[in-house]
Formats: C-alpha cells, structure tokens, sequence
C-alpha cells in the first residue's frame, strides 16, 4: 500500500462542508414550515429544476429514479403484454423500472464507440408489442436523440429518457431529458445532482403525462382522498428537495469542476487505453470517468494496492444476471455488450476531486499500461 492517502471514488462531505450553512438553512425551514410531505420546498424544487432545464414543462418529484422511470411508463399505460426497448449496459433499476411496470424489457446492442444504445440495432427488435423506448444516457454521455425521436415517430413509440446519470449532459445545447415524451432524473447521492438520501423526478411537456404522474406518485389520487387511477407512494421528500433547491444552485459549478477534472484524465492517461466516444453533438456532464481497458484486471490490482477508489459500470450486464433469467437471453445473444462488461472501468470524478489526486491516479494507470500493456 502506498503512503498516499486514499482516494475514494466518490466523496461528497467535502462538497457538503462548502454548502453546509445553505443546507442546514434550508433544512430548519421544513421542519420549522409545518408541511412534510409534497409541499413548498417540493413546488419550489420542481419549479427549479423546469428553469434549470430551459423547456416549458413541467416537473414531478418522485421518490427516486427507478419509480421516476416505473411511474413515467405508468402514466403512458405501459402494462403486462408491452414490450419495452432498452439496452442491456445500464444500471439494474433501468430494467426493474420496466418490469415494475409489468411490461417487458427487450435489450438492443450498443455501439462500440459510444457504448449507447445502437439505434440500427435498436429498430430490428420492435415488433407489434413494442410500447416505448428507452435511452440509457450512461455515464453523463448523450444519446444521438435526434434520430432516436425520428425511429420512435416512425414506429409510434413513447420516448422515456434515462437521465439517471445525465443531469447536465446536452445534445447539440439541449439537455438530456427534455427531448422525449417524459425525462426521468435520479438524486441519488452519487449524481450530479445527488440528494442526502434518495430522490428522482420526472419532467414532461404534457400536461395529460404530468397530471397522470401526479396521481401516481401518490396513490393515484388527486387532491382529495378519491383514487383517480391506480397508483403508488413515491414522493420527493420536502427534506431533500430543500437540499436539491439549494445545491441545484451551485450545479452549474459543480458540472463545470466535474468537466475539469475530466480534461486532466483526457490530457494525462496513455492514448493507449480507449475512452468511450462523444459524439461532437454532446456536452458530457461526467457523472463517471469510464475507460475502456482489456487489462482491467491489472489496472484494479494496482489501484486496489494504492488504494485507489475504482467502479465497473457494469460487471455483468442484465440479462446475463440470475435475476433476469426468466427473460431467456442466452450467454452470446448481445456479443457487445458482454465483451464490454469485462473491460470497462470507471475512475475518481467528482467536483472537489483535487487535480493533483487525478494526476496521481493517472501516474498508476500509466505505469500499469507500461508493464501489463
Ligand atoms: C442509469 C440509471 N438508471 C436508473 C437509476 C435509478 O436511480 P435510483 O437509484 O435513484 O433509483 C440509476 C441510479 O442508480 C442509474 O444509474
């Protein structure tokens, strides 16, 4: 083990000691304000993140991502019998979204490059079932929406976004979320806009869609005791929106410090180990630094001993997991994807990351490519 101290792969106390008088602030006023549960902080922070977004519409705080994404394909009366189109490289809540929903999930490939849904391929699955797609935006980078909207008009599916790991990112200036029928967001601790527990939202240009997902997040009822549809309990928390309305002001920093430390990565690890492509289109927010290594078992290893903090996004894709078996995909039935899940690993990033630490953990990857290349 090296005498340098750790480096954790993700850290946010250090984040929280910047903003911890604005967020004690922000918290005495919900306990002081008499409303707990979906009021002013919620309305404020939904109203916000509209703002933040730069699209009319509106926003629909939820308990966390995976409901942001069940409730989304509630609310287009996506149920048992539907098939969803998704991608297999993605965060296990993407998929337990669809099933929650009682549609099923069918998996597309993706492309090599981008590690994004592959849109050719995406369009051979659709059948007469397909509902909806979609579009995992992992890692901060961004689907090419454009021709992904042009695929769904021309096959009359509904477009939900996984913006999960993608607040911040743009296609071409417009943000992530905005671009299909409904954009769902996750505040988990780690994202760009992490809550200090768990939180999601949805945001709509529909007014039919966001009525809809209001019912839902709160037992399908509307104002009154008086069920409108079936529905579930699944609201943002006044408490943590309070905290998301008071760090979604510093977010543009906190993207800005996150794209810095990524060009640290980009000018100092070897032009021998492969970065996931982005698209000229795309304004990566860098939720993760992730590259593509197929000696990743050294590279851990040695950032393991040094003690390094690493991910991998993801080890085993969906539908090779016991847990999804019940869907039938066989060991090779998404080549791409399964070669990848061996290779990928995900570095340090985050705002405060010092950029002395990122150069250190280059100098380790550097040595490791050196002697395992
Ligand atoms: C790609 C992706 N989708 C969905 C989710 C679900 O979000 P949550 O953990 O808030 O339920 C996450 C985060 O964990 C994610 O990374």
């Amino acid at each position: 083990m090296s005498s340098k101290s750790a480096i954790p792969l993700f850290d946010y106390v250090g984040q929280y000691r910047q903003i911890e008088a604005e967020v004690l602030a922000a918290v005495r006023r919900v306990f002081e304000s008499g409303s707990l549960i979906l009021g002013p902080s919620v309305r404020a922070f939904e109203e916000n993140f509209v703002q933040f977004l730069q699209v009319d519409g509106q926003a629909i705080g939820v308990g966390n991502g995976t409901d942001a994404i069940a409730i989304a394909l509630r609310a287009l009366d996506i149920g048992p019998g539907d098939e969803v189109l998704t991608v297999s490289n993605t965060a296990i809540p993407t998929v337990s979204a669809i099933c929650m929903s009682g549609a099923r999930p069918v998996f597309c490939e993706i492309d090599p490059g981008t590690l994004l849904m592959d849109l050719a391929d995406a369009e051979m699955h659709i059948t007469s079932r397909t509902r909806a797609i979609i579009p995992v935006h992992l890692f901060g980078n961004a689907v090419e929406m454009p021709r992904l909207l042009q695929l769904a008009e021309l096959h009359g599916l509904a477009v939900v976004e996984d913006c999960a790991q993608a607040c911040g990112s743009t296609w071409q200036g417009q943000l992530t979320g905005t671009f299909g029928d409904i954009g769902c967001f996750s505040f988990y601790p780690t994202k760009n806009l992490g809550a200090y527990g768990d939180g999601g939202l949805c945001f709509t240009r529909s007014q039919e869609l966001a009525d809809a997902m209001r019912q839902i997040r709160s037992y399908g009822c509307g104002k009154s005791y008086d069920c409108q549809r079936e529905g579930v309990n699944s609201r943002l928390d006044e408490v943590q929106a309070a905290i998301l309305d008071v760090k979604l002001r510093h977010l543009a920093s906190f993207l800005t410090q996150r794209r810095a430390v990524a060009a640290v990565y980009d000018e100092h690890l070897p032009s021998s180990l492969t970065r996931p492509r982005i698209a000229p289109e795309v304004c990566h927010s860098r939720h993760l630094y992730t590259v593509i290594a197929a000696n990743r078992d050294a590279l851990t290893v040695r950032l393991g001993q040094e003690g390094i903090g690493f991910g991998v996004h993801y080890p085993v894709p969906i539908h090779r997991m016991r847990g999804y078996a019940f869907l039938g995909y066989p060991k090779g039935s998404l080549p791409l994807t399964e070669r990848i899940a061996d290779e990928v690993l995900s570095l340090p990033c985050y705002p405060e990351l010092p950029h002395e630490d990122v150069r250190q953990v280059c100098q380790i990857v550097n040595n490791v490519m050196q002697s395992n290349p």
